[in-house]
């Protein structure tokens, strides 16, 4: 499963929203180092978390157990599974939030946007 990924931070950097139809396309265009955008592979046996650590990417976590919502992504395209035990609202969660350590992609690509944990809708959950 093949991942685009972005970081948080450069939507904040250079004023984009969650919501840009083009987001990715920016993206590419702007000056970005590699662990802020890039392109991983997932494996069968990993969870997104897992994939990017394993490719040497440090993304944000704590108990890896859905339970903290530190690892929180945000999910442009594609799908990743969401276990029934977790922190994550379901309005968030329909709106496209997911959890990295226990979300196992569903599609054959993706598009996220990692390090969200800072949005004032997730602030709360992050314990
Ligand atoms: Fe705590 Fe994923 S690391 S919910």
């Amino acid at each position: 499963v093949r991942v685009e990924f972005l970081d948080y931070d450069a939507l904040a950097d250079y004023g984009w929203s969650l919501d840009d139809d083009d987001l990715f396309r920016k993206a590419s265009h702007a000056d970005l180092g590699a662990a802020e955008h890039g392109r991983l592979l997932v494996e069968p046996d990993e969870s997104l978390l897992e994939a990017a650590e394993n490719r040497g990417f440090s993304w944000p976590f704590s108990c890896r157990g859905g339970a903290c919502a530190n690892c929180a992504v945000y999910l442009v395209e594609g799908e990743l599974s969401q276990p029934a035990n977790h922190i994550m609202p379901e309005e968030l969660a329909e709106r496209g939030f997911r959890l990295s350590c226990n979300g196992y992609p569903l599609s054959d690509e993706l598009k996220v946007v990692f390090n969200v944990k800072h949005l004032a809708e997730l602030d709360d959950l992050i314990l």
